[in-house]
């Protein structure tokens, strides 16, 4: 099989944002207790976090995590994390029912935060919540001092403000499953009588909407037209969530990104009617702040604990490719999705996996994050494909490769990610950098394997990872041809 990919560094889509590249950490399962905290781990710093996992969070290339949740925002106090440790209660956590110590909470979340080198995107709760408890929230965290709660963070140790920038109204909010879920409506008020409060303590903030949980919601889009109604001109992003499985079907598995690509469309189309309606000058910015490959969606009923070990999938070389491919569609959407963060981080469909008090590996899916988040910098190019397509079960016409293209101008770089979804064959590409001036060839990257359903495990780590290959070759000037393997996800970096 044969394809060609064209690139023009004046065919830009747009910046890539650095919060492409950001992540989740949520009060779940062993996200928090276990997993990025755990007093008495061999490797737990003086305030209980575990080494191991900030080393990973880092070599990761994350840049913004999302806090505290998740469902789990929605019935959240925010005021039960902070101050001595002692006193903080112990609560019944409905939304995924277990035992919510309150032994992390905003204070220690920030720290760790800054050990880890990413920012925060914090969320108020919209459900149970109040507005005028997210605008304390805000106070606490970002007001200098002088006033009761910003005077409260300094006597609980945190001189400085916290500086928390971009914090979304609530989570879910159209889910039926929410805590306290609200009718669209009814959203729309509470959440733009919150964003007034949380913007008039701290006018620096950006503010997330929070849109449709997934694309088959049977109130989407009009969920997303009708809060926006409210809220267009006092918010920056709308949320998007989308979680992808296989059920079987690998073709229509890998052509996930196809899907993904729609909904973003369709996100960008309703916030851009909303736009005309109010005749407005700003275009509104996406913020697809829960995105992964997700299988255990049921919970068993269990009896109360703390952290119990609740959705932990453990993810297949496949799976990867699927995320790769899903990076790939964030790329080729830069003018429009400013955020995203891969749900979540550590454990809970997470790509960073731990045993308590033991061991974190890196699961598949951490490959593609840590290589786009590494390399897909710059500007985002429009990639012009021709390739054979097919169709599967869901989709009409998938192309054989999916490719997304970046250049950086400050450093010359140019690279190309490329998803082959064949099953049966490798495909050869012909790169055209036509518009670009004596490229030359870098490397090539890429994440495949004999075993599709292969995973890592803590007796073999590293059973999938990257290779390098080395089957680039120089055609003319500026074009190439590359041989990609059957089912691979594919860095080609150029300069
Ligand atoms: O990421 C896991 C859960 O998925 C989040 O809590 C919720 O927002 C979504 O449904």
């Amino acid at each position: 099989q044969q394809a060609k990919i064209i690139l023009d560094r004046d065919f830009v889509i747009g910046e890539v944002d650095r919060y492409l590249y950001g992540s989740f950490i949520e009060h779940l399962g062993r996200a928090v207790y276990s997993g990025i905290y755990e007093p008495g781990h061999p490797d737990a710093d003086e305030q209980g976090f575990r080494k191991d996992v900030l080393q990973l969070v880092k070599d990761l290339g994350v840049t913004i995590v999302r806090y505290p949740g998740g469902n789990f925002a929605s019935g959240y106090n925010w005021t039960d994390g902070i101050g001595p440790r002692d006193r903080r209660p112990r609560r019944l956590e409905l939304a995924w029912r277990s035992i919510e110590t309150n032994e992390v909470g905003i204070d220690e979340f920030v720290d760790w935060a800054r050990k880890a080198g990413v920012d925060v995107m914090a969320a108020v709760n919209l459900g149970t919540g109040t507005p005028q408890e997210a605008g304390y929230f805000i106070e606490y965290c970002n007001h200098p001092s002088g006033t009761y709660w910003s005077d409260l963070r300094i006597e609980y140790g945190h001189k400085d403000p916290h500086s928390i920038k971009v914090w979304c109204l609530g989570n879910e909010m159209d889910g039926p499953w929410q805590i306290c879920h609200l009718e669209a409506d009814d959203y729309g008020k509470k959440a733009l009588e919150t964003a007034k409060i949380m913007k008039w303590v701290d006018p620096e903030i950006k503010l997330v909407a929070s849109g449709s949980s997934t694309s088959f919601m049977p109130t989407f889009p009009e969920w997303d037209r009708t809060i926006l109604e409210y809220l267009y001109d006092h918010v920056e992003y709308i949320s998007l969530h989308r979680y992808y499985e296989n059920e079987g079907d690998v073709d229509d598995f890998l052509a996930s990104f196809v899907d993904m690509d729609r909904f973003i469309r369709a996100v960008v189309a309703t916030a851009d009617f909303v736009k005309a309606k109010k005749r407005s000058a700003k275009s509104l910015m996406l913020s697809f702040d829960e995105w992964n490959v997700w299988y255990q969606k049921k919970l068993k009923l269990m009896p109360w604990e703390t952290a119990p070990p609740i959705l932990e999938d453990r993810y297949s070389l496949l799976d990867a490719l699927v995320v790769g491919g899903l990076i790939s569609t964030l790329i080729n959407n830069a003018d429009r999705v400013k955020m995203a963060c891969l749900a979540q981080l550590v454990n809970v469909i997470a790509p960073i996996y731990t045993e308590r008090g033991g061991r974190a590996i890196k699961q598949t899916i951490y490959h593609p994050f840590r290589l786009a988040a590494r390399y897909g910098r710059g500007e985002a190019l429009k990639p012009i494909v021709k390739a054979p397509t097919y169709g599967t079960r869901s989709y009409e016409e998938v192309p054989l490769v999916y490719p997304a293209a970046t250049y950086d101008e400050a450093s010359g770089d140019i690279t190309v990610f490329v998803l082959n979804t064949s099953q049966d064959v490798p495909v050869k590409v012909e790169l055209d950098f036509r518009s670009f001036d004596g490229v030359s060839f870098a490397e090539h990257i890429v994440l495949d394997g004999p075993d599709l359903h292969a995973i890592n495990t803590f007796e073999e780590p590293d059973k999938v990872h990257p290779r390098r290959e080395k089957r680039v070759e120089p055609m003319k000037t500026d074009v190439f041809s590359v041989t990609l393997p059957r089912l691979s996800w594919n860095v080609l970096r150029f300069r």
